[in-house]
């Protein structure tokens, strides 16, 4: 499972958007009578306990949402996982602590995946947005025991394949948000796969940057102009268009602490401003691309879209897109939930669980979690 869920300020979930996705799956499972043990990680905890990355608001959304208690046992290996595993019923479930507080995730290590292993019979894959990861969960385990792809990684296979095999064109794609160096290289690969590619949100700045356009007091990530190049002449020779923010909305922060808006007209930020979003010019320019589009890919927010000041950006172009007809999906922890707090989710026809995974597959990337499933 990727329970990977924002938190809000309350400790609760802010978005179950992940969990309710899973949820035919274990209901599925329930039905059938099976004794469910239900794996995830949580955030990057580094390999250790930490109670800020504890997956106990998860197991209370789940109780809820299935209607029945789902415990949290306090280790997802060792003698209180194997209790918690032998102690399901027929039909329950029980939910293990973080698997990420265990180095032997993230390395993959096969005694760790062995344990892990060892207090099941089968493995159901249904952590779609991991199944980028080489961990132990998504890799180690399937090499262990008869394992599936789940309802939802099924599903997700089906509808981003959508975008791989023929996608219908115009297929543009959209992408913002703050990943720089993380998101690049996937970039790349939607280089002749889509015919144009807006770019906003702070994603924008290393490759205008790279023209030697002023950002003022922007942090742009470092080291990143020699890969912007490359990528715009890949782009150039594929015959992928790509559209760079000309203007932006600017956040200035005054002697005493308070902020203001300062639009910013050109590509060039004023030296005490930081670009937060994309301007009224840039948004009318990507709506003239994405209006004759047949297919849309978006991930990323194409400014500081929490922040409601710098949300136009990513809500008029997503409001723009959702009157256009055409196959249109989201991916991404915070763009799935930016996208429903604008109420502009309704521009899609399909909200992925992935991420980063998303990304990877919409690229034709082979996933290591997908590719170690026999019916995948
Ligand atoms: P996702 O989770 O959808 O893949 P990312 O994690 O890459 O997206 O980025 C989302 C974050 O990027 C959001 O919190 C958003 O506010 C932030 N962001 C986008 N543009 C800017 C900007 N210009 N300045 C600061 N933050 C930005
Ligand atoms: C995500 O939120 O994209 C997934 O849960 C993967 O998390 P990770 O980027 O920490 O591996
Ligand atoms: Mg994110």
């Amino acid at each position: 499972m990727d329970f990977n869920v924002p938190i809000g300020a309350d400790g609760l979930v802010a978005d179950p958007h992940r969990i309710l996705e899973a949820l035919s799956t274990v209901r599925w499972l329930q039905g059938q009578g099976a004794r469910t043990i239900l794996l995830s990680h949580f955030g990057r905890p580094k390999g250790r306990p930490d109670p800020r990355f504890s997956l106990r608001p998860v197991a209370a959304a789940l109780s809820r949402y299935l209607g029945q208690p789902v415990p949290l046992a306090p280790d997802c290996v060792g003698p209180t996982a194997r209790a918690a595993a032998s102690a399901v019923e027929n039909g329950g479930c029980v939910l293990l602590e973080n698997l990420r507080f265990h180095p032997g995730e993230e390395a993959n290590d096969p005694a760790f995946a062995a344990e892990l292993a060892s207090l099941g019979e089968l493995f159901v894959e249904e952590a779609f947005g991991a199944v980028h990861r080489a961990h132990a969960s998504t890799v180690g385990i399937p090499e262990k025991l008869p394992s599936y792809a789940g309802l939802l990684v099924s599903r997700e296979m089906e509808e981003l394949g959508r975008l791989v095999e023929a996608p219908e064109r115009p297929y543009v794609a959209i992408v913002g948000g703050a990943k720089v160096a993380d998101k690049l290289p996937f970039l790349e690969g939607l280089l002749g796969r889509t015919n144009a590619i807006l770019i906003g949100g702070a994603l924008a700045f290393p490759f205008l940057a790279a023209d030697g356009v002023d950002l003022g007091a922007s942090s742009v990530e470092p080291g990143l102009d020699d890969a912007v190049r490359a990528f715009r002449a890949k782009a150039e020779s594929l015959g992928t268009r790509i559209e760079l923010p000309v203007d932006w909305l600017t956040e200035r922060t005054e002697d005493d602490g308070s902020s203001s808006v300062v639009p910013a007209p050109t590509t060039t930020v004023p030296a005490d401003c930081v670009a937060r979003d994309i301007g009224p010019r840039t948004r009318d320019r990507f709506y003239e691309v994405i209006k004759d589009s047949k297919s849309v890919f978006w991930n990323g927010p194409l400014g500081l879209a929490e922040d409601r000041r710098f949300a136009a950006g990513t809500r008029e172009v997503l409001a723009g897109l959702g009157t256009i007809a055409g196959y249109h999906v989201a991916a991404g922890g915070d763009s799935a939930r930016v996208a429903s707090d604008l109420g502009v989710d309704g521009a899609f026809q399909y909200i992925s669980t992935g991420g980063g995974a998303a990304l990877e597959f919409v690229a034709g990337e082979t996933l290591p979690g997908l590719a170690v499933l026999p019916d995948a």
